[in-house]
């Protein structure tokens, strides 16, 4: 028999399923974290502006395209290229996304370790005498420090392992499912109680007035990065999870609600911090720390701010479990269908090297943060590496392919499935999949090494 029997798999049972599940690969610490973080230092509005320009004219149709090629062929995502393509090189994408997940899983879990430290350690941070300069000094002893974080990160990772292995993502993704409405209506009541701040309007002033002068090509390629980041896609998440859509799913519905919820968490997350970075003195280019500094400044102003923080760390917590599940099934799902290997051996193998290359991330604040290769620390070089070049990259090669290799009857077939006004989009898909996805990126990528 070949390798590549059919297998009936399972289906998402209902539309919002496939919403949620969508949504919780792509909501979490890329929203909360890296947002505002890659905002602040690059210009807020100008950022702003070119990253909701990217998630409309790539992020949607790359989307709608990983769906497309993961419904059509309902396997994973190296699979999915040989069947769709026989004999070609196509499959070699599916390398991409597997050495990106990696990257990401590791240096991801690392600040996913800095929540549960932050959730664990809520109680003694927001003690009644401690102040703003105490909990800054705290954090900058903790990421520094030569064990905790690593402990933290292979925490986390531990309980990664522990989910994948038992199989139970379905009850962690139902539980996400429920709690995720919690957090959005945290981070609302967080963003009222931000834009009370003193210099609220100068925050808001920073993240939503563009300075098109400050439009350069590293904003250009970092907003594109964010783009892929936040929506999960470039790796083929979208691929292994649109292979699990029923035919009722309308793939352009869920695209368009992944990507406005993404981007409206995204964005609340910056109303959250900016008007606070202002009002604190603080500074918005602080880099990957900037959102755990300002944090604890704003549960501290709270009424019961530990309660605040235990809650809203645990919630992000959650968050970052199931976007991490959803990275690392693409290297489990590779090594287990390809290297016929079992679930365990895949699972402790990917679990494996991302404690190694995640131990390595976490030391970078402090005992290896001298190692750099061209200026960036461990931490920093695999979140270039991968947001900034492979998820784009991987995107632009799903974007020609599915332009130009797929039968455009096969677009039209998932693209109207499910959906009552489907067709009306084949046209526009198709041109932003063959042209303006490719040549956009290729025309940023050559701008940020300097060619145009
Ligand atoms: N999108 C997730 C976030 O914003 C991270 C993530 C999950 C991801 N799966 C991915 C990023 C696949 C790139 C590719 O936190």
């Amino acid at each position: 028999m070949s390798k590549d029997t059919i297998k009936p798999r399972a289906v998402f049972a209902t539309r919002i399923g496939a919403i949620a599940t969508a949504v919780g690969s792509a909501v979490g610490l890329g929203n909360i974290w890296r947002f505002p973080f890659e905002a602040g230092t690059h210009g807020g509005g100008a950022f702003m502006i070119c990253y909701i320009a990217f998630i409309m004219i790539l992020g949607i149709p790359v989307i709608c395209a990983e769906f497309i090629i993961g419904r059509h062929t309902r396997a994973n995502e190296t699979r999915a290229f040989r069947r769709l393509a026989p004999g070609t090189p196509w499959h070699l994408v599916g390398y991409i996304g597997l050495i990106a997940s990696i990257l990401i899983l590791s240096f991801y879990s690392v600040v996913a370790g800095w929540t549960l430290e932050y959730f664990t350690g809520s109680f003694s941070l927001f003690a009644a005498d401690a102040t703003t300069a105490d909990q800054h000094q705290r954090f900058g002893q903790f990421i520094s420090g030569n064990w905790r974080p690593v402990f933290w990160t292979i925490t986390f990772l531990a309980i990664n392992f522990a989910v994948l292995l038992r199989g139970v993502q379905k009850g962690i993704e139902r539980l996400s499912n429920i709690l995720m409405p919690i957090m959005f209506l945290l981070l609302i009541a967080f963003c009222i109680n931000s834009l009370t701040m003193p210099q609220a309007s100068e925050g808001l002033r920073f993240l939503f007035h563009p300075d098109f002068s400050q439009i350069t090509p590293s904003v250009l390629l970092s907003a594109m990065g964010q783009a892929f980041f936040s929506l999960s896609i470039g790796l083929g998440c979208m691929i292994t999870y649109g292979s699990y859509f029923s035919d009722r799913t309308d793939l352009i519905r869920c695209a368009s609600v992944t990507a406005l919820l993404d981007t409206g968490v995204a964005i609340l997350a910056g109303i959250i911090i900016f008007p606070a970075v202002f009002s604190f003195g603080m500074s918005p280019q602080s880099g990957p720390t900037l959102v755990f500094e300002v944090l604890p400044a704003i549960f501290s102003q709270l009424q019961g701010g530990a309660l605040w923080s235990i809650l809203f760390f645990f919630l992000l917590f959650l968050a970052s479990l199931t976007s991490t599940i959803s990275m690392s099934e693409i290297s489990i799902s590779y090594f287990m269908e390809e290297h016929r290997m079992s679930r365990t051996r895949a699972t402790t193998f990917t679990i494996g090297i991302a404690v190694i290359l995640g131990t390595v991330c976490a030391l970078s604040f402090g005992p290896l943060q001298h190692i750099t290769v061209g200026g960036l620390t461990a931490f920093n070089l695999f979140d270039y590496l991968s947001s900034n070049i492979l998820l784009p990259l991987g995107g632009m090669l799903i974007s020609i392919f599915t332009g130009w290799v797929v039968d455009r009857r096969i677009i039209r077939t998932q693209i109207t499935k499910g959906s009552r006004g489907g067709s009306h989009w084949l046209r526009p898909i198709v041109f932003c999949l063959r042209y303006v996805a490719p040549i956009g990126i290729a025309l940023i990528f050559l701008n940020s090494i300097g060619i145009i």
